[in-house]
């Protein structure tokens, strides 16, 4: 609630979060033990960010391969920025490779350029499809009373490609075909009643722009920002990436 401004209808339950491990899921906090009278092994009262994931089969072709689908993640807003959103990611990288997963999924905004290039640029998550307002309805302050577009991360956990992102190898020169571009404007036109309609043709227009690109086959391969903040999606043919 106090990351999205959910009402309490878009909350889950404490409950459904002991399911999710006990099921194989993850639930991974981060903890502050430096607070005074903070346990080493957290509190609730230590707790500054957390990732959460649920089991999944992914079927098709060959025999049904689990993996996980990561549900929500969020840190503090006093501790963002100094590299937790990326621990947390690494913390549920680790512990599924432990368990033989190699994949895990996780839908975002594609409006929200920050979680962008965490999870395209820093990450080395992959994306190929592209969901039409997949929650309806949100009450999330995030989302700006806008359709609830997302863009479905892929991240190959073992993969060469996420290994070389991961250690920071530079990449060699990737073909583009094509670029889509959110204005850095998009934060406040989301945030506020006069911005709304210029942040939903924004939406609009890219909507069209992945679906149309996806359906050729396209994938996005990379995510930079330029200098004045604006976000550019960089989209290719993913058999430039060593994905497997
Ligand atoms: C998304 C979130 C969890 C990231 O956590 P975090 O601890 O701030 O992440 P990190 O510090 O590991 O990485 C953030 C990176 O984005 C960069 N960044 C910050 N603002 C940015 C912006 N406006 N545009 C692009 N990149 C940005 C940071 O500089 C950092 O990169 P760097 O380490 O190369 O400098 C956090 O911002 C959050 O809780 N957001 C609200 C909830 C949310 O959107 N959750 C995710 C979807 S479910």
């Amino acid at each position: 609630m106090e990351t999205w401004g959910y009402d309490p209808t878009d909350v889950i339950p404490r409950k459904a979060f002991l399911v999710w491990q006990k099921v194989g899921g993850q639930v991974i906090g981060a903890f502050d033990t430096e607070i005074p009278g903070a346990p080493p092994e957290g509190s609730a009262e230590s707790l500054v960010g957390f990732v959460s994931a649920l089991p999944g089969i992914k079927s098709g072709d060959g025999a049904p391969r689990p993996y996980l689908h990561s549900h929500m993640m969020a840190v503090k807003e006093g501790y963002r920025n100094r590299g937790l959103g990326v621990q947390l990611k690494l913390a549920q990288r680790k512990e599924a490779l432990e368990h033989g997963i190699r994949l895990i999924e996780w839908t975002f905004d594609p409006l929200e350029i920050k979680n962008a290039f965490l999870n395209i640029h820093k990450l080395g998550a992959v994306v190929r499809s592209y969901l039409v307002d997949f929650y309806g309805v949100s009450s999330s302050r995030l989302q700006g009373g806008l359709p609830t577009d997302r863009l479905v991360a892929e991240w190959r956990l073992d993969s060469p490609h996420v290994e070389g992102i991961l250690v920071g190898r530079a990449l060699s020169a990737l073909v583009l075909e094509e670029q889509i571009r959110v204005p850095a404007a998009i934060y406040d036109w989301k945030a506020t009643e006069p911005g709304r309609e210029q942040a939903l043709a924004v939406q609009m227009e890219n909507r069209s722009k992945f679906l149309e690109a996806f359906s050729r086959g396209l994938t996005v391969v990379g995510f930079v920002r330029d200098t004045e903040g604006n976000g550019i999606y960089e989209l290719g043919n993913a058999s430039q990436l060593e994905l497997i």
